[in-house]
């Protein structure tokens, strides 16, 4: 019998719970073995759940149960669940989670410790949801050198930019929506100040790159200064606005960070709309591949929970290799970075021209204001010449 404890019964747990019951045969016959959920972690009663005799709010019940094969972590936050996680694994129970901040935080100490107890540290439901992505960067990608990852990693601000483009709304107006239906947190700082997404890139580019990101040192803009004058410019371009998580290696630098992009309909994750999200990311002898689905929600989001279940379960009493080592990631500035970029100003064409040479202006219908795509430059420069002027708005556009 392989024997899971589910920590926390919000909506992932449960989630975890439906999807080993309404999977269970096909489960069973591809781990070769029964599976059951032995124990739920919550410090909340459950009357009138089919599970709720075997919620626990004693941690040492799983911990001391030599029965329990794996712990899945659906707390959230990194207190109690890195401390949880932890001592999980220091009893040889294998570990998998959906919470990125405590993989964007901790994850190399866990994998560490993980493979020192004879154990697993799982972690494919911390970044983009459903979407397989940690498994195949690390086991399908690994002949490639990965040169750079770019991803719709944040579902509620994808959501919000998707409706802002779609009814021209603003967005304060639009994120209260989101409130109202419960796609944003009452909360939304995580998710529309980028911090979310940087933890996520951080993730992604750790194992990519193999060494650790830290999501701290990312420069990270979030979605807050985006406005219905801008979807007017982009709308009037063709083009649309999203939030990447964006990295890139070259020969010698790491550059990681996280804004809103300007991007045209030949771009592949143009579509990605709505609460999806999209990954794209480059090798030098593959070339583009892209991942896309559901980013976040109960069930897509327990499925690669359970995925890690199975993982762990087939490969009992070997190692999973996993190429991000404990040792940090040097970034660069992107402000080195070369691109064009959006701008919006309310001085004149001349001192346009004196800061930014020549550019192609944008007329959105909008008085008062110009708009325009620079040429090809630093962002660096870009930016400082777009702080010279008082630039309303600043925005990188993608190749
Ligand atoms: N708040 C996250 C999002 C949840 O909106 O994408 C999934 O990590």
């Amino acid at each position: 019998m392989f024997s899971v404890a589910v920590l926390g019964y919000g909506t992932v747990g449960r989630g975890i719970v439906e999807v080993i019951m309404t999977n269970r045969k096909q489960i069973e016959e591809r781990i070769g073995d029964e599976i059951c959920v032995s124990h739920i972690l919550d410090l909340r009663t459950f009357p009138g759940d089919p599970f709720e005799h075997i919620v626990t709010d004693h941690y040492e019940d799983i911990l001391n149960d030599p029965a329990v094969n794996v712990v899945c972590e659906a707390m959230g936050g990194t207190n109690p669940a890195y401390d949880y996680s932890k001592r999980a694994i220091l009893a040889g129970k294998s570990v998998c989670t959906s919470n990125k901040a405590v993989v964007a935080e901790y994850g190399p100490e866990l994998m560490r410790l993980a493979n020192e107890n004879g154990c697993h540290y799982l972690f494919e439901a911390s970044v983009g949801g459903g979407i397989p992505i940690i498994r195949p960067l690390n086991e399908s990608l690994t002949p490639e050198k990965v040169e750079s990852i770019t991803g719709i990693l944040n579902g509620t601000t994808n959501y919000i930019l998707t409706k802002m483009e779609r009814e021209g709304s603003a967005f304060d107006e639009v994120l209260k929506e989101a409130q109202e239906k419960g796609y944003a947190e009452r909360n939304p700082e995580a998710d529309v100040e980028g911090y979310d997404a940087a933890r996520k890139i951080a993730i992604l580019s750790s194992i990519a790159y193999g060494k650790t990101v830290d999501y701290r040192e990312l420069p990270t803009e979030g979605i807050t200064g985006i406005s219905s004058e801008d979807f007017a410019y982009a709308k009037k371009l063709g083009a649309t606005v999203k939030l990447f998580g964006f990295s890139r290696k070259t020969e010698d630098k790491v550059y990681a960070m996280v804004a809103p992009f300007l991007i045209f309909p030949g771009h592949p994750l143009y579509a990605v709309n709505d609460v999806f999200n999209g990954i794209l990311v480059h090798g030098n002898t593959l070339g583009d591949v892209m991942f896309y689905g559901s980013g976040a929600g109960m069930l897509p989001t327990a499925s690669a929970v359970v995925s890690d279940i199975v993982e762990i379960a087939r490969n009992q009493g070997r190692r999973i290799p996993c190429d991000w080592k404990d040792e940090k990631q040097t970034l660069s500035d992107p402000g080195e970075l070369t691109g064009r970029f959006f701008v919006r100003v309310t001085s004149c064409r001349e001192c346009v021209a004196e800061k930014f040479g020549a550019v192609e202006y944008v007329d959105a219908g909008i008085a008062g204001e110009l708009g325009f795509l620079t040429g090809d430059m630093t962002e660096r420069d870009a930016k400082a010449a777009a702080d010279a002027i008082g630039a309303v708005s600043f925005i990188r556009v993608s190749r």
